[in-house]
């Protein structure tokens, strides 16, 4: 059944969040068919829909992830063609490891338990065992004022994923081996990996997934104006 469920705009932003543990199902083609048509319906900049989609299920799913996991197992050089994201400062960083609390702390990784962590990144490969992930591309010559359609691309996808009762984990790290995705999809060298996004059926047994992350207040974030303007003559 492809139909998405009918969810309140607040129902499906409040409810989706990252999932990192599935279950081994298959998500059937008319609902993968339906979860792309739905995320089709987002913005763009003139409407020029920059995004090339790529979804590995199946045999191509399992190439991509063994040949991922087992480059970061042995560390092969992650290329990746945005570069790695950027360090963080300020409350920016604070936030990153409020994160990792809460990801480490649900699966019970004590903070100085290295290997632990390591396995834990290790996952990103092993795409959370998740039977589908999507890789996003972009035109290579196209910078920041594209990826900024791709980037609304993705969270609209995200919520039509969770409107169709499935669970899902944007990745940068499935940027980290893009030439791997060129070769498995044949895709040319002219198009750029930005990320991906793991998705299936959430395995509610899976540590993992008891992991819940915060918002920053208002305050820190949005800033409503307050008197009247008095520009300044340049
Ligand atoms: C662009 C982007 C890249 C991300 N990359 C990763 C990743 O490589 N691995 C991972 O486990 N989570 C990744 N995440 C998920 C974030 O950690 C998650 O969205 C954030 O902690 C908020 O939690 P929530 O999605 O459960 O609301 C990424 C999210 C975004 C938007």
């Amino acid at each position: 059944m492809s139909t998405p469920q009918s969810l309140s705009v607040f129902d499906a932003i409040t409810q989706r969040r990252s999932v990192r543990g599935y279950l081994p199902k298959a998500v059937p083609e008319d609902v993968l068919r339906s979860v792309f048509e739905l995320a089709q319906a987002a913005p763009s900049n003139c409407n020029v829909q920059p995004w090339q989609i790529y979804v590995a299920s199946g045999e191509t799913r399992d190439a991509l992830r063994e040949r991922m996991r087992t480059g970061a197992m042995t560390g092969r050089a992650m290329t990746p063609d945005i570069g790695f994201m950027p360090s963080t400062s300020g409350e920016h960083k604070n936030r990153q490891y409020a994160c990792a609390a809460a990801l480490y702390g649900a699966m019970g990784i004590a903070r100085e338990d290295k290997v632990g962590r390591m396995q834990a990144t290790l996952r990103n490969f092993e795409l959370f065992d998740a039977p589908h992930v999507c890789f996003i591309g972009m035109k290579r010559e196209y910078g920041i004022p594209m990826a900024l359609d791709v980037g609304m691309y993705a969270q609209t996808l995200m919520l039509s994923m969770h409107a169709h009762g499935l669970g899902s984990c944007a990745q940068g790290s499935m940027g980290y081996y893009p030439d791997d995705v060129r070769q498995a999809f044949g895709i040319d060298d002219d198009i750029q990996i930005l990320f991906g996004i793991s998705f299936g059926y959430e395995d509610p047994s899976i540590a993992a997934n008891g992991a819940r992350t915060e918002r920053a207040p208002l305050s820190e974030t949005v800033q409503f104006n307050q008197a009247p303007v008095a520009f300044a003559e340049a």
